[in-house]
């Protein structure tokens, strides 16, 4: 089966009981057993239900991968997964990551022992450098959020596997229709969900993909133990999104390249960040393991800070508000908004400017976001 059509038909099998073409929604916290512990397969809602099966169904599937585990959110998923070290491990990740990931690791695992250490994951040198301090784990975003940084995650599994470091891959940006990280040797994708998979702005969500069944033992029993499960309706939810992911994606990533594009052309714009233009330093790369570059457009604009916080105001069409990946268009200010838990210090030395602003291109008609974006910005340029 094909990608489009796995979105549709796997883990969608039509209910026996009824004929039902569309699996029930098991609002449920637990399951009547026969004798203790003889039950169907589910005991309580914490640790399995039939909504997070047919998910977990659906999106190891496309993924290419053996085992999915569903979670409450994306951070949920990363929780799950580096739970699974152990106090003095150290994780080696990029120099632009979500900011609620970098809080997450130096804010809370960081307490645990747990520790973080930032390189520039594009630089493989620099990579297999930082192999001597014995990491346990790499975590790479790759597109990563906001910079639309591109990391070669073949050539980092290949030195990961050589040293025995587990490698880890947040591929929300990319989505398994653009990008498959499993099959370039990573160990675990996770994804938050609430952004491309769910595709509809109404849940939070994450999951966690694998090949490797120790894996998806441990980050089972985390999702048990530390309370990470997922509604069973959000759950629902995302499998009626994810139906029409390949379509989606395909919208988003046609309407983005032309928005890219043009914006590179404006006189009021100093750069443009976006994987897809043979201006990016690593076009060639993303060409290599991507199949297309995504939805998603990071712009500097030649206007002052001021200016620029009027004009993400300013749009009609364009949402002022964090999240990504879905069907509306919304713009988002990284450095007072997704990415202000991260000093401006750290900020700065990454490439993260007070001027960036992220773009999440929807799958509107393409003139109206144009002529949205146009009239933004004249409106700022013409405004005394
Ligand atoms: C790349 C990336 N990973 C993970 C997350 C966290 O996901 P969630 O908000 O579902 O917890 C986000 C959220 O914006 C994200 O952009």
């Amino acid at each position: 089966m094909r990608f489009s059509t796995k979105a549709i038909h796997v883990g969608q099998n039509p209910d026996k009981t009824t004929g039902a073409i569309i699996p029930p929604i098991y609002l449920t916290s637990t399951y009547v057993q026969e004798a203790p512990n003889q039950h169907n397969g589910y005991d309580y809602t914490r640790a399995g239900n039939p909504n997070y099966t047919n998910l977990e169904q659906t999106l190891a599937s496309l993924e290419e991968g053996a085992y999915a585990t569903v979670f409450s959110s994306g951070l949920g998923a990363i929780t799950a997964l580096i739970s699974i070290l152990k106090k003095d491990d150290l994780v080696l990740a990029g120099n632009d990551l979500y900011g609620g990931t970098f809080r997450l690791f130096n804010n809370i695992f960081s307490n645990f022992g747990v520790n973080l250490k930032i390189i520039d994951t594009q630089n493989i040198q620099e990579v297999e450098n930082s192999m001597k301090l014995k990491p346990k784990a790499i975590f790479l975003e790759t597109p990563s959020n906001p910079l639309l940084k591109i990391t070669d995650i073949q050539t980092i599994n290949k030195i990961a596997k050589k040293y025995y470091v587990l490698t880890f891959v947040d591929n929300t940006f990319a989505t398994p229709y653009f990008q498959k990280p499993l099959n370039l040797g990573a160990d675990a994708i996770i994804h938050s969900t609430t952004k491309y998979i769910g595709g509809h702005s109404d849940i939070i969500g994450g999951v966690v993909i694998t090949n490797n069944e120790k894996i998806k033992e441990k980050i089972d029993f985390a999702r048990k133990a530390i309370g990470l499960n997922p509604s069973p309706f959000d759950c629902w939810l995302i499998s009626r999104g994810i139906k029409t992911l390949a379509l989606r994606m395909e919208k988003h990533f046609q309407n983005a390249f032309k928005i890219a594009k043009f914006l590179e052309s404006h006189k009021k714009v100093k750069k443009v960040h976006y994987p897809g233009l043979p201006s990016h330093s690593q076009h060639q790369l993303a060409k290599k393991q991507m199949n297309g570059f995504g939805g998603i457009v990071s712009v500097e604009f030649d206007l002052t800070l001021e200016q620029t916080k009027k004009l993400i105001s300013n749009f009609k069409l364009f949402s002022l508000a964090e999240s990504l990946g879905g069907v509306e268009s919304l713009v988002d200010h990284p450095a007072s908004m997704t990415h202000a838990s991260i000093s401006k210090e750290e900020r700065e030395k990454n490439g993260l400017k007070d001027s960036l602003i992220r773009f999440s291109i929807g799958i509107e008609d393409e003139k109206d976001l144009i002529e949205d974006l146009c009239e933004g910005i004249d409106q700022i340029i013409f405004s005394k």
